[in-house]
């Protein structure tokens, strides 16, 4: 069978092909001149694997879609409290080049408007980098997001740094304000230079995927950033990715995104995608016309919006029984599905509620096919409550979903792969 999914994209570009409605950038020769007729649309799942359409080979500079992936960077190397202390995380409802500082303390209101996005850049790679250094760092750091190894477009470079007025007027502004402690124009030339790196939209689609994969590249399976810097970058994309008109995005399309000059937009869907598209028309926000519409038609036709959430879970346990009698009786309770806050909820109320009436109780996961931290720490902790009301604890685990189980002060659990190494004797079943 020929996959559906690349019959599904390419069609999807048709449907918008015939849309000529904005227009390039046109504050460099090398934006305005691009081919808008340009379209291309890019999936990558978080097992690695990339679909595409179009002209997925063309290479673009990936401007301001390197803001959130800088500013992760720089949350990785210097920690959040250094890096929130520079940039806040306040969508500022404004364009991407507005000055948009807090009054008293000159703090960009966040990573994505230009003024945010220099600070980020600055903080990118450890204290004392020289310019060079930090430079070296954001494009290795871009590559392992792409999984291959990027470069700058010196022409796009050179022909943004001699129309950066405004971006080195806010990076004085910064200055100024001492969020840039350095010679602000060398932070420009930085920070233009990132804008300028070449991509293709299936290199987008992989820096997406890494996002949706909690950090971890799906292709290269290397680790880019940790996964609690994935979460507020995602955050902040949901909230300010698409500048003014970020409200609108969410509710209408309900991806983390994040748009670039040159035409390309990225999406990340957590758990589950990462999309590209790239097309060069822009509408009044700075946006990709066709982008933005393919960008509404995928998360319709694949039911992706963030908000949409899944229907909750039939119930985690599956059956509880007594199996054996008397002293050597124990109590099963076979559980199911994903092991997180709403289904661990379920479990350890019921447990409450309805006290295993057996001395001995074991917990079956062989069905259970995810346990979340959350899950995990509950599940444990009725172990440890479970062990303290005088019952002896096993988990069945034949599949390894809860590794080194550690119930803490009190409690206690042996790990089994079947309820025969419990028990040889009694077999008659009495059901609950
Ligand atoms: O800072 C600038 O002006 C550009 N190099 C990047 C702007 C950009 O991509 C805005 N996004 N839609």
């Amino acid at each position: 069978m020929r996959s559906p999914i690349p019959d599904y994209l390419a069609e999807a570009l048709r449907s918008v092909q015939a849309d000529r409605s904005g227009a390039t950038a046109d504050y460099i020769p090398q934006l305005a001149d691009a081919d808008p007729e340009l379209l291309a649309a890019a999936l990558c799942t978080l097992d690695g694997h990339v679909y595409s359409a179009g002209d997925c080979g063309v290479e673009f500079s990936i401007q301001s879609i390197s803001k959130p992936l800088v500013y992760a960077l720089a949350l990785a190397d210097r920690g959040f409290d250094e890096v929130l202390g520079k940039v806040w995380v306040e969508p500022s409802g404004d364009a991407f080049n507005e000055i948009s500082l807090e009054p008293d303390s000159g703090r960009p209101r966040n990573p994505m408007i230009n003024a945010g996005a220099i600070t980020a850049h600055s903080l990118a790679g450890p204290v004392g980098a020289t310019p060079d250094e930090r430079f070296a760092r954001i494009l290795d750091g871009l590559s392992a997001f792409a999984g291959r190894e990027l470069a700058v477009d010196e022409s796009v470079y050179q022909s943004e740094m001699t129309h950066s007025f405004r971006n080195r007027a806010l990076a004085n502004m910064l200055r100024a304000h001492h969020i840039l402690d350095e010679e602000p124009l060398l932070v420009v030339d930085g920070y233009t230079r990132q804008c300028s790196v070449l991509v293709t939209v299936n290199d987008l689609a992989i820096m997406a995927a890494t996002l949706a994969n909690r950090g971890v590249n799906p292709v290269t399976g290397r680790p880019v950033v940790p996964a609690p810097v994935v979460r507020q970058v995602l955050s902040v994309m949901s909230t300010c990715g698409m500048y003014d008109g970020a409200g609108d995005w969410m509710t209408r399309v309900g991806v983390p995104a994040k748009s670039g000059v040159a035409g390309g937009l990225i999406g990340a869907l957590p758990g589950q995608v990462g999309i590209a598209t790239f097309s060069p028309r822009l509408d009044g926000h700075g946006n990709s016309v066709r982008g933005v519409d393919l960008f509404q038609r995928f998360t319709a036709d694949m039911g992706m919006h963030l908000m949409d959430a899944p229907r909750a879970a039939p119930s985690v346990i599956r059956d509880s029984r007594l199996v054996g009698s008397a002293a050597a009786a124990i109590w099963v309770l076979a559980l199911q599905g994903d092991l997180r806050f709403a289904t661990a909820e379920r479990l350890v109320r019921a447990l409450a509620e309805d006290p295993p009436a057996a001395p001995q109780v074991a917990i079956d996961l062989e069905r259970v096919l995810a346990v979340d931290d959350v899950g995990r720490r509950m599940l444990l902790e009725a172990v440890r409550r479970l062990t303290l009301d005088g019952h002896q604890m096993y988990l069945i685990d034949p599949n390894g979903v809860l590794p080194g189980p550690d119930p803490g002060d009190g409690g206690r659990v042996t790990v089994v792969q079947d309820l025969s190494e419990i028990a040889e004797s009694d077999r008659s079943v009495v059901r609950r």
